[in-house]
């Protein structure tokens, strides 16, 4: 991998992820995180906010989910937990057009001091509001979700931050498709996302470990991967 010595790198604390992004979460790019439920997206990019707050950075949350834990960042960061809880904000948007309105709102609060955006999850609202056989609104929903995205890419390359998106996983029905595991909304994340990471179980179910793929990384050609565990500290 060529690293990029202009973008800076957050890095997670997790040995196994930090490696394969050579460094950490890049900023001046958004960077996709996909998985099945508990594979670590949720723990692997609060542990990043968690790695910044200590030298001192500040992280916007954007927690669509409502699924943000300050007992698991209590977990996480342990003493350090009242000095790092103050810089890590979190936006809790309860439909898509809030997700939209605190996206194109967020800019008015950007700091020198502002690091990490994270959007967990980009597509949880965005399939609370699709209709199955209305066309027309799922076209203005595919727009909007293309909006944010944009504006997602502008902020990282205009303010210098790192973007994490969080993302939920479908399957696909041919059975005989090497990539039957796909993320929600794939074209448009493709389309945006420099960097994606893949979270996943491994074959031999083990509750502890997970495996990471870097599927996209915009300075090389081959696929990477690595095992980590989750235990209560974190992910490792
Ligand atoms: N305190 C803890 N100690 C050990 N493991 C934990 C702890 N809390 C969560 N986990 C593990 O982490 C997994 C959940 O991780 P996380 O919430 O980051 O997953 P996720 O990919 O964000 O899932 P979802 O898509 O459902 O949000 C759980 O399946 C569990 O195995
Ligand atoms: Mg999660």
């Amino acid at each position: 991998m060529v690293i990029n010595l202009k973008n800076q790198h957050y890095p997670t604390g997790c040995k196994c992820i930090d490696n394969l992004l050579g460094g950490g979460f890049e900023s001046q790019i958004v960077n996709h995180i996909y998985g099945e439920s508990g594979t670590g997206k949720s723990i692997i990019t609060l542990q990043c906010a968690y790695k910044a707050a200590l030298k001192g950075f500040t992280t916007f949350y954007i927690d669509t989910e409502k699924a943000f834990s300050a007992t698991r960042l209590k977990q996480i960061a342990q003493n350090n937990f009242s000095k790092i809880g103050k810089l890590i904000f979190v936006y809790a948007p309860l439909n898509f057009s809030q997700q939209m309105k605190i996206i194109q709102k967020l800019e008015k609060f950007i700091t020198k001091n502002v690091k990490i955006i994270i959007l967990d999850t980009i597509s949880a609202l965005y399939s609370a509001s699709f209709g199955i056989d209305d066309s027309k609104r799922n076209y203005k929903l595919s727009k909007q979700l293309n909006h944010q995205m944009a504006e997602l890419v502008r902020l990282a390359e205009n303010y210098d931050l790192a973007i994490l998106v969080n993302n939920q996983v479908r399957s696909r029905i041919s059975a005989e498709d090497p990539q039957r595991i796909v993320p929600f909304n794939r074209n448009i994340l493709d389309h945006w996302c420099k960097v994606q990471l893949f979270l996943t179980f491994p074959e031999k179910m083990d509750m502890k470990k997970r495996e990471a793929i870097l599927t996209k990384h915009y300075n090389q050609q081959d696929e990477k991967s690595c095992s980590f565990i989750i235990s209560n500290e974190g992910c490792q």
